[in-house]
């Protein structure tokens, strides 16, 4: 069933566990992500990027994902994934998205503010949540030095400002997360993830959770973490599969044959971060 996301994060955070968001880019990574939802009866969130978006077509995409919401046997938001502009979130409103994130991160912290406020305002007016960030992802290279690290990362204060400033319904936080897979073992800062729990009452999001270790997911889960986004590790998944299936199998030229493997490979690893989220059995 199509749901929006607030009431699912409100869920998990209230009872300690974190729901998936799993990114789609087409028809085949979108029944992945539902089947194992279905399978493992767990709440979720499909996010769709403005990038995804511009690949599949913006009236295909959105249309393909509430289908199999509104199908599922599971609670099913869709997702605008980092939105870069007011008009992308209109977009988004329009083609029935039930939660949307701006990211303004990049901006001077007013700006930040102003951004998501004038999203907030219409997002709300439909009942749609906000998601908002603040700090800069991608802080967990080897090279980057411990102070240029922490400058980068959220500030506890300034968390609690920016969500009475602007207004919105979930937080993602940069803790030495960082998109992609990691050059070595992440260092996720998990005294700064706990002094930013205990000051911001909104439910707390991580992303760029591939390649981040299960005792890690666990412990950030424990800390207040209450939706955590995968992309890297589907995507890897379904073509990892597929280049191995291909070479094994140089003659067949039926997509369906080939794509099929892979779309088992990553409810395979949807499933997974399903249970180390422990949004299993939460549906
Ligand atoms: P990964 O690609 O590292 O899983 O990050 C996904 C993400 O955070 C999307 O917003």
């Amino acid at each position: 069933m199509l749901v929006t996301s607030k009431e699912l994060l409100l869920d998990a955070q209230k009872h300690g566990y974190a729901v998936g968001a799993f990114n789609t880019n087409d028809l085949e990574i979108t029944h992945a992500i539902v089947r194992a939802a279905e399978a493992k009866k767990a709440p979720i969130l499909v996010q769709i990027s403005s990038g995804a978006m511009k690949y599949a077509g913006v009236e295909f995409l959105p249309m393909i994902v509430a289908k199999a919401a509104r199908l599922a046997s599971v609670p099913v938001a869709i997702h605008l994934d980092h939105g870069p502009d007011f008009a992308t979130v209109m977009k988004a409103l329009r083609a029935g998205f039930t939660s949307i994130m701006r990211d303004a991160s990049k901006l001077p912290y007013e700006d930040n503010v102003a951004e998501v406020r004038k999203v907030v305002e219409a997002c709300h007016a439909l009942d749609v949540p906000v998601e908002a960030e603040i700090g800069r992802l991608g802080g967990a290279e080897e090279h980057v030095v411990v102070s240029e690290r922490e400058a980068s990362m959220s500030d506890p204060e300034e968390c609690v400002r920016f969500v009475e400033d602007a207004g919105f319904d979930f937080l993602a936080v940069a803790i030495g997360n960082a998109h992609g897979f990691y050059k070595g073992e992440p260092k996720l800062d998990f005294d700064r993830l706990a002094a930013i729990r205990d000051k911001v009452s909104v439910p707390l999001v991580l992303h760029g959770a591939s390649g981040i270790p299960d005792h890690q997911i666990t412990k950030a889960v424990e800390l207040g973490i209450c939706k955590i986004n995968i992309d890297t590790e589907i995507r890897n998944a379904f073509i990892r599969t597929i280049q191995k299936f291909v070479a094994e199998n140089p003659d067949q030229i039926d997509p369906r044959k080939v794509f099929g493997p892979g779309i088992e490979a990553m409810q395979t690893v949807v499933e997974h971060k399903i249970e180390i989220f422990k949004s299993a059995g939460r549906a």
